[in-house]
């Protein structure tokens, strides 16, 4: 069994994993009428997190024609396989699809009372942009973060021996 779990392209039969996923957050849920959208909309991709063959993560990145910049609207992992750097992967796997699609920045909102995600984020290289007050359904006040491309290389996997 792998233990690291992986990160793939989400498929059209992950939708249920996915809108169970969503009850994790706060406020702001997905319907599954959404999450169906986005698995089939040229406009956003989809990753799932899988460990031991079940889903328990996710992310969903949204692009907009004309524009160079991305948006991070979703990511979520399950309680039981939080901390294994699944978060993480979920992004690099986001980060370098931007790139590829030649794209420079990325952008998301994020719960201000929110300290995993956002140390999650300021691990990553992500600034704070915005203060968003009452962003949120529930009224929770919001910060947008952004992360520009630079010329670095994208962080890969380093070589066996290495
Ligand atoms: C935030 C969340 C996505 C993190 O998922 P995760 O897979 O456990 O995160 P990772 O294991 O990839 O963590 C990567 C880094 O994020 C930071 N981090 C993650 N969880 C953290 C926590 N609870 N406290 C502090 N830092 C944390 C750490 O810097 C960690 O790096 P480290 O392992 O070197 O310490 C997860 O807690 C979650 O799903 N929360 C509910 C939904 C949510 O808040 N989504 C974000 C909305 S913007």
């Amino acid at each position: 069994m792998n233990q690291q779990g992986r990160v793939r392209p989400a498929q059209h039969r992950d939708d249920a994993a996915i809108l169970t996923l969503e009850e994790l957050f706060p406020s702001d849920r997905m319907s599954m009428r959404s999450v169906r959208h986005f698995l089939k909309s040229p406009s956003a991709r989809t990753w799932v997190a899988e460990l031991e063959g079940a889903v328990v993560g996710n992310l969903i990145l949204l692009t907009r024609k004309n524009s160079c910049v991305a948006r991070i609207y979703s990511v979520v992992v399950a309680p039981p396989a939080r901390g294994r750097r699944f978060a993480e992967r979920l992004i690099r796997a986001a980060e370098a699809e931007a790139r590829t699609l030649g794209l420079k920045q990325i952008k998301l909102e994020v719960r201000a009372d929110n300290a995993a995600a956002r140390a999650l984020y300021a691990k990553l290289g992500y600034a704070e942009d915005e203060a968003l007050p009452g962003y949120y359904e529930d009224g929770a006040d919001g910060l947008r973060l952004c992360h520009t491309f630079g010329h670095e290389p994208p962080a890969t996997e380093p070589a066996p021996g290495l």
